[in-house]
Parts: structure tokens; sequence; C-alpha cells
């Protein structure tokens, strides 16, 4: 399957770290945050990969990443998002890479200790709707920062909450997600939200909606290290100790 790997917003959130570079190009344990993305993705079976950010840090993307080979990538192209309008948004720029297919999409500042390999095997035999990669957590003040998913006795995700002051369970949304084609239509019909952008979690609700959402629980450690200087850090430390994206 091809992979998006999405490294752009404005990293307001780990200033000053942020103020003359993208986030994603900052250090973690011994290599740039984006790198254990890409190994990531790699590791989970994807070859052909777009990588999307702000056109400022294109060049040292570039610089950094190449054509992807030494990562072990078939091939690594480049999109540049205008504006910093969202997730959802810079997925819109993927629709002619994906060719009409299904994608695997990444946050490029998430970090996963075990590799989602399964997650990717499995939308691969049924690229219908979405997949989507949950963490649980019992850390409630932590939740409330990120995507909550609602789910019923029956195992079925209902709603998914951003931001939620009050988390509905105790799983987070990852920023891992599978799609199919479809996504790109969907995105078309998206209005900012409140934070004026696109949000990604709008997008999984329509699919939630439709009754076309799966997930996995990913088991052991999962950090968003561009949550906050904290999360960076806790993320950087626990990468330093027991490494990411192993083999499961
Ligand atoms: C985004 C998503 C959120 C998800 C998080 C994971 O949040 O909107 O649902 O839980 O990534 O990293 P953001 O980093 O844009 O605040």
């Amino acid at each position: 399957m091809r992979g998006v790997l999405l490294a752009g917003g404005t990293g307001s959130r780990l200033l000053r770290l942020t103020k003359i570079t993208n986030k994603h190009l900052l250090p973690v344990h011994d290599r740039s945050m984006v790198e254990w993305a890409v190994e990531a993705l790699v590791a989970a079976g994807v070859s052909d990969l777009l990588l999307v950010t702000g056109g400022s840090r294109i060049g040292d993307f570039m610089q950094l990443l190449g054509d992807g080979h030494e990562l072990g990538l078939n091939s690594l192209n480049y999109a540049v998002q205008e504006h910093a309008g969202g997730i959802a948004e810079a997925l819109g720029l993927a629709e002619s890479f994906a060719e009409g297919e299904a994608i695997v999409v990444m946050l490029a500042d998430n970090i996963f200790e075990w590799s989602f390999e399964a997650t990717i095997a499995a939308f691969s035999a049924n690229p219908v709707g979405c997949r989507l990669v949950l963490s649980e957590s019992d850390d409630v003040d932590h939740l409330r920062h990120l995507g909550v998913p609602e789910i019923d006795d029956q195992g079925t995700i209902r709603s998914i909450i951003e931001k939620p002051q009050d988390p509905p369970s105790s799983f987070a949304v990852t920023g891992v997600y599978c799609y199919d084609p479809d996504v790109f239509t969907i995105i078309k019909t998206l209005v900012p939200s409140g934070r004026g952008e696109l949000e990604i979690t709008d997008v999984n609700n329509h699919y939630v909606r439709e009754g076309r959402a799966a997930f996995d629980v990913q088991p052991g450690f999962w950090g968003d290290a561009g949550e906050s200087i904290a999360a960076y850090q806790s993320v950087g430390e626990f990468v330093s100790r027991h490494g990411a994206n192993k083999a499961r």
C-alpha cells in the first residue's frame, strides 16, 4: 500500500524549539523525528511514500531523506502544503499520488514501540472504509488533548470526539489511518473546525456514520512527540531506552 506522511504544521506547541525549524526535524534519540515515522511505514510494508510539509523547510527534508532509498523506500515524493490548514487538508494534496487506491496515512510526530504492520496487512486484505490504530491510556488529562472514540458493547466505534473535556473511553486515536479512495471525496465536504482547520477526526467520523470504520488497539508505547515539550521529552527518553518500530 502507498503511504502518506504528514509533516507540516506550525509546531507552535514545541516553541521555542521550532522557531527555526520544522518540529519533525527535531532529534529523537539518535535521529530526526521524521526518520522514525519513515522507518515505521517501511516496517509496515510501505514502499512508495508521499511526504507533505510546509514549503519553508522542504529543502531540509529533501537533504535529510533524499529519494528514500537509504531508508528502504522504493520512491519518496514530496508535496507542499501552502498554509497550515489542518491534517485533512494536507491529506487532500495526496489525491493524485494515491491514483484511486487505498492508502495509509501517518502523522510524522507519532512514535510507536511496536510495528503496526498487522493493521496495514489487515487493511490491505480488505481495503474498504477506514481502519484506525488506537492506543489505550488511563491518563484522562492526556486523552483531553487527543481524539477519543466512544465504543459500544459490540466493539463498534459510535463517534470520535476531538479533544474531549470528558473522554468517552480510555482509548486515543493515534496518527495512523488506513483509508479507501473515498477519503478524497469526503475531504472535499469538510468545513473548518473551531481552530480553523480541516480535521482528520471529521473524516473518521464520516466513516463511523457510514458504519465503515474498523480499528485495532496497538500494544505497547505510543507517543505524539509534537503534543508538548513534556511529551517530546518523554518520547525521546522512551525511544533511547527501548527503541521503536520493533517487530512483534
Ligand atoms: C491529531 C488528531 C487527534 C489525534 C492526534 C494523534 O491531533 O486530531 O485526533 O489523537 O493527532 O497524534 P493534533 O496533533 O492535530 O492536535
